[in-house]
């Protein structure tokens, strides 16, 4: 590792400097004035710090806070946990809950149905409720969003992600990351990168190649950095060819900080710091979080790695200063970014606009999978009972969310929903059909009860899925199969006998195995974990106020082993590393370069009305500043509700000098259009959408080439394609 020291003399230098700003400042330092540039307001308070000081600005003081400086105003910063909403307050010296009784937040959908509407003003929306609502908890840094790809879909926390591609992750991350921060709060994008599995994620040493890095781990990190100039990132717990992500030389130093020019700060994941010196010189700025693992659970925080430990190497000479001042300087920045000294915005909490933004994002993520003979929407008007199955049905999840937890003012179950929306129009039951137990068996008793009500109803919903058990859609633990628990499949296919009527809705994160009986069942929705509103998000979909338009954001395989980290058998790793073996065929970029039928695609999700897709047109771009070719064509509501439609654009290059997937999303677009109403769409590509990153070049590279502009409803469902020449030979970073 090279780090620059710089000589004794310019220390001396910058002590006198120091010593002068402080002998003249007046009544008023110019840190606290707000019309000063950032820049020099943070000079002025480093100048003013401590060694000590500014050591304590490195390291948490609780679970969730690190010190504040009351001889210079310098506040307590808060911390929080975010991604379904900002999580109740713990601590402070542990994971119990504080007991406040003013911790209440909106819990919204998980993220991974916010990315399955497809639709990123949603994803601004969401950002800019959580920060408003974060600015009213009086937190400053709120640890959303989670870009991690996700790459095998047994990991434990997939239902947090975006899902499995970059392009789609970096649209989500970017506009949420905007949506945060407008509210004067710092976001904090993480886990910087990989952080793929929770098995072993505080081990595991990830191996994969540079371009894969470069073209599936990197890109949504990348662009919230130069597109949204996110303030914080969250190194993983895993390591990096050996390095700790949260202080990987190469990671973080060179491409984060170096290439990409990050200004803001690096802090580490809660307890994922092991050692001072790495650390130190790796480019981590702010530790936080205790082991939790290992034997030193519960160090007192001045012996942090980045607390005494580092303050006894920089008196001792080990560590030249210019270090520390880089890591001071990046936390202080993210303070004045977010006006810590300055007036705030006051934000907002419990807002009914809020909850209507949760609504929102359940309703547009929900993924409508099967709808044979037009099962769905239900006719309330015809309907005299429905049996609503399942402990899905009457289980919340909004505190289970693990490090995410939300403490809601309520939460709309779907049985809730269901009884609010119809419950004067039909006699409803309900029957658990299966109970969540450590032994995770069938329960036959219950599964008799459950066919007796499907049995004497014009309809069955069976409300099934994971809930955040160990194992099921829980951090720290993957899954162990994609199969239903507590004899789910089962209590289906009994119940699909008893009454062919019957809605699966799943509650869960993606990715189920549904072979035992998708063919039985007319219809199935993915509802995913979908919020405090999601009971009546459901509702309206099950009944049809709602056309659902969500779309799928990871394969969906017909077995496991179909899926690259399991059909390479690079799954959980071998002796400690996590060789990245399909290397960019993740996802549906495997499943369509290797030709495998996938149970669901990429991208898929049913509408109650038809679209048709006409009219491709490819116009080039006639400057130097316009997009290289946008796609024009039009979409048309034939058929008989008015409905969104996610246009999805791929780009597949003919004869690439290095092997590329067989497409990859390069843009996408919702459109909502009424019962005949035809829309024109417009997609710009830029170089981006044909550039592949080369190794030897260390960038990236477009080529003169023949490209197919594939637009389609799925990544399986191509409905127009266009050939594109590129002639341009660009090579850039
Ligand atoms: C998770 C982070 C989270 C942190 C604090 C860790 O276990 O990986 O995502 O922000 O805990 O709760």
């Amino acid at each position: 590792m090279k780090i620059r020291f710089p000589s004794a003399g310019m220390a001396i230098l910058t002590a006198v400097a120091t010593v002068i700003s402080i002998a003249r400042a007046e009544d008023r330092p110019l840190y606290l004035d707000s019309t000063k540039p950032r820049e020099a307001r943070v000079e002025d308070l480093l100048g003013r710090l401590t060694l000590e000081e500014k050591v304590g600005l490195l390291h948490g003081d609780s679970k969730f806070t690190t010190p504040s400086i009351p001889r210079l105003g310098v506040p307590t910063r808060w911390l929080d946990d975010g991604p379904h909403g900002v999580r109740e307050d713990i601590g402070p010296h542990d994971w119990n809950s504080a007991g406040r009784t003013d911790d209440y937040a909106t819990c919204f959908p998980a993220l991974s149905v916010l990315a399955s509407t497809w639709n990123t003003n949603l994803a601004y929306a969401y950002g800019e409720a959580l920060g408003e609502e974060s600015r009213a908890r009086h937190k400053d840094i709120i640890l959303s969003p989670i870009a991690d790809i996700a790459r095998t879909p047994l990991c434990g926390r997939i239902y947090e992600f975006f899902g499995e591609d970059p392009f789609l992750n970096t649209r989500f991350s970017v506009s949420s990351v905007r949506g945060i921060q407008d509210q004067d709060v710092a976001a904090c994008i993480k886990h910087f990168a990989g952080n793929n599995q929770e098995m072993g994620r505080a081990i595991v040493n990830m191996d994969m190649d540079d371009r894969t890095l470069r073209e599936i781990y990197l890109p949504p990190f990348e662009a919230a950095i130069k597109e949204a100039d996110v303030w914080t990132v969250m190194g993983a717990y895993t390591k990096f060819r050996g390095e700790h992500c949260a202080y990987s030389d190469y990671l973080i130093n060179k491409i984060l900080k170096g290439e990409w020019g990050f200004q803001g700060l690096v802090m580490s994941d809660w307890g994922g710091t092991y050692d001072t010196r790495e650390a130190v010189l790796g480019g981590l700025d702010l530790e936080m979080g205790t082991l939790i693992t290992g034997t030193e659970k519960g160090r007192p925080y001045n012996e942090y790695y980045l607390a005494d430990p580092f303050l006894d190497g920089l008196r001792k000479g080990e560590y030249p200063m210019s270090l520390l001042d880089d890591k001071v300087r990046r936390n202080l920045r993210v303070m004045f970014a977010t006006h810590v000294f300055d007036t705030r915005k006051p934000g907002a909490l419990n807002t009914p606009a809020h909850q209507a933004t949760a609504q929102r994002i359940a309703e547009e993520g929900i993924v409508l999978l099967k709808n044979e003979g037009n099962a769905l929407p239900l006719d309330i008007s015809k309907i005299k009972s429905v049996a609503v199955i399942g402990e899905n049905a009457v289980r919340t999840n909004a505190s289970g969310f693990f490090g995410a937890g939300v403490k809601a003012m309520h939460e709309i179950t779907t049985l809730q929903g269901i009884v609010n929306r119809a419950g004067d129009k039909m006699n409803i039951t309900y029957s658990a059909g299966y109970m969540k137990t450590k032994a995770g068996g069938i329960n036959s008793n219950l599964v008799e009860r459950a066919v007796i009500a499907a049995r004497q109803a014009d309809v069955a919903i069976i409300v099934a899925g994971l809930n955040h058990s160990p194992y099921l859609d829980d951090e720290n633990r993957d899954r162990k199969n994609l199969r239903l628990p507590y004899g789910q499949d089962e209590l289906i296919r009994q119940v699909t006998q008893a009454n062919p009527r019957t809605i699966i809705v799943l509650i869960s994160g993606p990715v189920i195995e549904m072979d035992p009986w998708l063919n039985q069942v007319p219809a199935v929705l993915q509802a995913g974990y979908p919020g405090m509103e999601g009971g009546t998000a459901i509702a309206r979909v099950l009944f049809g106020d709602v056309n659902p338009s969500g779309k799928l954001t990871c394969t969906y395989p017909k077995q496991l082993m179909d899926s690259p980290a399991h059909a390479l058998d690079t799954y959980p790793g071998t002796n400690g590393t996590l060789f990245y073996k399909e290397g960019l065929l993740v996802g549906y970029r495997w499943f369509d370069t290797k030709n495998i039928e996938p149970l669901f695609p990429f991208g898929f999700g049913l509408s109650y009305t038809t679209f048709e897709y006409s009219n491709l047109k490819l116009v080039t771009g006639e400057d130097t500043n316009a997009p290289l070719v946008t796609a024009e064509f039009d979409i048309a509501n034939t058929g008989s509700r008015a409905g969104a439609e996610v246009a999805e654009l791929y780009v597949h290059q003919a004869n690439p000098s290095l092997p590329r997937p067989e497409k990859e999303l390069k843009g996408f677009k919702k459109v909502s259009l009424k019962v005949g109403e035809k829309k024109t769409v417009s997609i710009p590509l830029n170089r981006d959408a044909f550039a592949f990153y080369d190794p030897s070049k260390n960038g990236w590279v477009t080529e003169p080439d023949n490209f197919k502009i594939l637009i389609g409803s799925s990544s399986r469902d191509i409905r127009l394609q266009g050939d594109f020449k590129l002639a341009q030979a660009i090579t850039y970073k």
